[in-house]
């Protein structure tokens, strides 16, 4: 019976081909399938919430890595895994003999041997092309310095959820140009979402980014814009998104970021400019009266906690497709 409803979600879909397929960055995912990923997501999640179990994954383990710290992607990955039916392992660099200087290659080949995915947390975004590279088996991205697709995935769910579309949503990001914006911004130029992103002058999105950012932008007919004034990018918007001023591994520089972004703080007056039913949208951790006000993430129009949630449904949907 299992079995049945397992076959019936991902039958005559986009997805019923993508066993094996990694998610190092969203930009490796095509609009048909990440629209596709988004309505996997949204069945499970309905079905969790009217009690219905979905274990494709019987028999499956996931191995975690992480090298840096985690609430939300550990935990929703090692419930999503439980969930659809499998088992995870949460690994440190303390735990593997990755971190004595054992190879990602030599690590990624015995993995490949013992488990069915990995999902990986880490400095580098090379170490986690590299793990994919020499395994065979997908591989996750579960945040490295440049990219944090799943976060996307979670996202583009919950304004899919709130608006009811995602084409022609504006979406203004406010602050570091770091990787929850690299990925969020690659994904809503696919999905057509008009983007428009205000970091201070030195923390923009690299170039190279920003470039197939617009090249995606012209496919979806979506707006891009790259600015250094927050008001500029809020002005009309249906979401406004921010994330900490300093993210993991850059703590050396916080005296100075405090001082660069203090001019970028989401606030009252800056969500004044948005829509009325504007979203207040964070990746989280959040740092209150830094990035954000208060009164801002936890007013009305914020959803950061659905959001988070949300990251469960959207990891089990690429879960239960790659694996
Ligand atoms: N948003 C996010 O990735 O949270 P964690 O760092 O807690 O995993
Ligand atoms: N940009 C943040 C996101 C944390 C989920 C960081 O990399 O620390």
């Amino acid at each position: 019976m299992i079995l049945v409803k397992t076959l019936d979600l991902l039958a005559n879909n986009p997805l019923s081909q993508h066993k094996g397929k990694s998610m190092l960055q969203i930009d490796e995912w095509n609009r048909e399938e990440l629209l596709a990923l988004l309505a996997l997501a949204t069945e499970i999640k309905s079905m969790q919430k009217s009690g219905k179990p979905y274990q494709p994954l019987i028999g499956k383990t996931l191995a975690m890595i992480f090298t840096k710290s985690s609430t939300r992607t550990r935990v929703s990955f090692e419930v999503g895994m439980y969930q659809l039916g499998g088992k995870s392992l949460f690994l440190t660099d303390k735990d593997l003999q990755l971190g004595r200087g054992e190879t990602i290659s030599d690590t990624a080949k015995i993995l490949s041997s013992y488990v069915d995915g990995i999902m990986i947390r880490t400095h580098a975004h090379q170490d986690v092309v590299d793990l994919a590279e020499y395994g065979s088996i997908p591989v996750i991205n579960g945040l490295t310095d440049l990219y944090h697709p799943c976060q996307a995935l979670a996202d583009l769910l919950t304004i899919q959820e709130h608006k009811g579309i995602l084409q022609g949503i504006k979406l203004a990001y406010i602050g570091d140009g770091n990787n929850v914006i690299n990925s969020l911004a690659l994904a809503s130029a696919l999905l057509g979402l008009d983007i428009r992103v205000a970091t201070p002058p030195g923390y923009e999105v690299s170039k190279e980014i920003a470039d197939k950012v617009k090249e995606y932008a012209i496919e979806s007919g979506s707006q891009v814009l790259f600015t250094n004034d927050p008001a500029e990018a809020v002005t009309g918007a249906d979401v406004v998104y921010t994330d900490v001023w300093t993210s993991m591994g850059f703590e050396q520089e916080n005296a100075k970021r405090m001082k660069d972004f203090a001019s970028y703080q989401v606030n009252e007056k800056l969500v004044a400019m948005a829509k009325l039913d504007y979203l207040f949208m964070h990746c989280l951790p959040v740092h209150r009266e830094e990035e954000v006000t208060t009164g801002v993430i936890d007013g009305p129009n914020s959803v950061v906690f659905e959001q988070a949630e949300n990251r469960l449904h959207a990891q089990k949907a690429l879960l239960a497709t790659v694996m």
